[in-house]
This record gives structure tokens, sequence and C-alpha cells, in this order.
């Protein structure tokens, strides 16, 4: 098991894993969809590698009641292993182990699915004294390859603040996602964050750089999610809490996501990331490219 680099801002890393996966049911009326497998592998275990090369020490998992499986994925099975072991499957062990030996995982219970800030508030609680920053990772946003967030933590020792990630969308798709109004900085991939717009109509987009699920957020942003008001759906939203920051001058900028991006929450998105995901497999990679061409033709 790694522990937390040194050079890295955060120890903590946040995935916020207590919604309610509407958009998947009915699969997510007894699956987490953090569990739903690219591949073989659960999303949430990609977060946790995600997490752990970029220098975390630990993962904060947000769930609720519905979500404890999600948990239980970085446990360790005694039975399992010892049949899998007693069976001379070295590879499938391997894979069994991989999970529970990444990265030390805490359990951290959001009662009530009130909001993706309320969410992240949660894990206040259970931060040190000396933790002046923490990552969120959503684990709905596959992000690849991983290296994110280590950039974002460059950005912050050189600016200080909050530093979120962006990908650039088709202008004409911009009213799918929440966009920021921007300006340049001397680094073309950086970008000092002036406000958020979520879901603009085209003709009122600020920029077409939207908002990506990474966020390497400084401490003050616990105490800017006390004093915002719930939104739309009696949620509190983090965006409001890092906009309440941009409002007090407090910096926080964007960097420019230049690989890909999956979004594992809907069924389109978690498809896309499986095939993708499946042609560069060894195993399954030739099988699936000639039976697409063969598909596709047909
Ligand atoms: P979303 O609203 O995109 O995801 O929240 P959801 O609620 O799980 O899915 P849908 O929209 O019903 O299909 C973004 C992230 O915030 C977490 C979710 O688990 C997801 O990772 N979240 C959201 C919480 O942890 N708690 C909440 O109250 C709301």
């Amino acid at each position: 098991m790694t522990s937390h680099t040194s050079d890295s801002p955060f120890r903590t890393a946040v995935v916020p894993a207590a919604g309610l996966g509407t958009r998947f049911l009915p699969a997510t009326k007894t699956v987490p969809k953090e569990l739903l497998p690219v591949v073989d592998t659960p999303g949430i275990e990609l977060i946790a590698e995600e997490a752990t090369e970029a220098g975390a020490g630990r993962l904060a998992i947000i769930t609720s009641e519905r979500k404890v499986g999600v948990m239980a994925h970085f446990s360790e099975d005694a039975v399992l292993e010892g049949t899998l072991e007693d069976r001379g499957k070295d590879v499938l062990l391997h894979k069994v182990q991989r999970a529970p030996g990444l990265i030390e995982v805490v359990d951290v219970r959001q009662e009530e699915p009130l909001g993706l800030g309320h969410a992240v508030a949660q894990v206040e609680d259970v931060l040190g004294a000396e933790e002046e920053a923490v990552a969120v990772l959503l684990p709905d946003d596959l992000i690849m390859p991983f290296g994110i967030l280590r950039q974002m933590s460059e950005v912050r020792r050189e600016h200080g603040g909050s530093v979120l990630c962006a990908f650039e969308v088709d202008p004409d798709n911009v009213s799918s996602y929440g966009v920021f109004e921007v300006e340049d900085t001397s680094d073309a991939t950086v970008k000092r964050v002036r406000g958020m717009v979520e879901k603009p109509a085209a003709e009122d987009a600020p920029s077409n750089l939207a908002a990506a699920g990474r966020y390497v957020l400084d401490r003050a942003v616990f105490d800017a999610l006390r004093r915002i008001e719930p939104g739309a759906g009696g949620e509190l939203q983090l965006t409001d809490a890092i906009d309440l920051l941009i409002g007090e001058g407090h910096p926080v900028h964007v960097v420019v996501h230049e690989g890909t991006r999956h979004d594992l929450g809907n069924p389109g998105g978690y498809i896309k990331a499986c095939v993708d995901f499946a042609l560069d497999n060894a195993a399954y990679g030739d099988d699936l490219r000639g039976w697409l061409t063969e598909r596709l033709g047909s």
C-alpha cells in the first residue's frame, strides 16, 4: 500500500458516491454504479488507482446506506483469496487483492442525498488539522491518461487556492455542461476562472471549456459550503461554494485536460468507456475490433 507523497498538496482524496444513480436505473436499484465494470474492473477501482498515482494517502469515499458494496470492494476476502490460491489461479488472485492493497480507504456517510456540496462537506470531520487541501474525484468521470491531478497540484503550488479541471467541448454541445468563464495565463493549458455557468445556451456560453470531475480544493471550501444556501431541488451545490470563493478573491484556476474523458454515469457514456478500454485489452481487443467492423459493415 502506498502512502501520501510529500510533494502532493493533499493527503485525502474524496470520492462522492452517495448519489442515487437514477440515470442508470434499473441496474442501480441494487448495484451501485461505481461497481459497474469497465471491462472487468469496477470504475471505483480505476478512480482509486488514479488518486494513488496522484500522491493521495487515503481515499474518503462518501457512501450512503444503499451503497455499502462500494466499501466492500476495498476489503480483503480471505475465503475467495484462499480458494483462488488453492486452485492456482494466480492472475485472478492478484486481481482480487489489488483494490484492498492500493490505498487506505475510509467510509464517510452522507445520511441523505442533499447534493454534491453536502457530500463533500461531510469529509471535514475526518481531516487532520494539517490538511490544507483535498482532492475530489467524481467517480462518474474517467479521465485518461492519469496525471491531471498532478498537473493541478502543480498549479496550486504556483498560484495557490483551488484548481479545477476542464475539457474542450464542441461549441454546439456546451448546453449539456457546466462551462467556465476564464481569462488566459502565461500557460496555454492553465486559465484563471472568473465564474461558471451551468448548461448555457450555445450563444450565451462564455467559453467551450466544460467542467470535468476533478478538483484540488483549498480547505476554505468547507467554510464556503457552510455559508451557501441550497439551490435547485434543495441540494447544496459544490459550484456555488466555489463561486462564493471566487467572488471573495480566492484564486481558482482550471487545467485543460488534453486526453480522453468518459462519463460513466449514463449508459451511453459507459458503453463508450467499455468499448474504448476493451479495444486496448490484450484478451478482448482483437476479437472486439473484428466483430465491431463486421457489425458496422452490416
Ligand atoms: P450526480 O447527480 O451526477 O450523480 O452527482 P447521481 O446523483 O449519482 O446520479 P443521477 O444524476 O441520479 O443519475 C455527481 C456525484 O456526486 C455524488 C454522486 O454519487 C456522483 O458521484 N453525490 C451526489 C453524492 O455523493 N451525494 C449527493 O447527495 C449527490
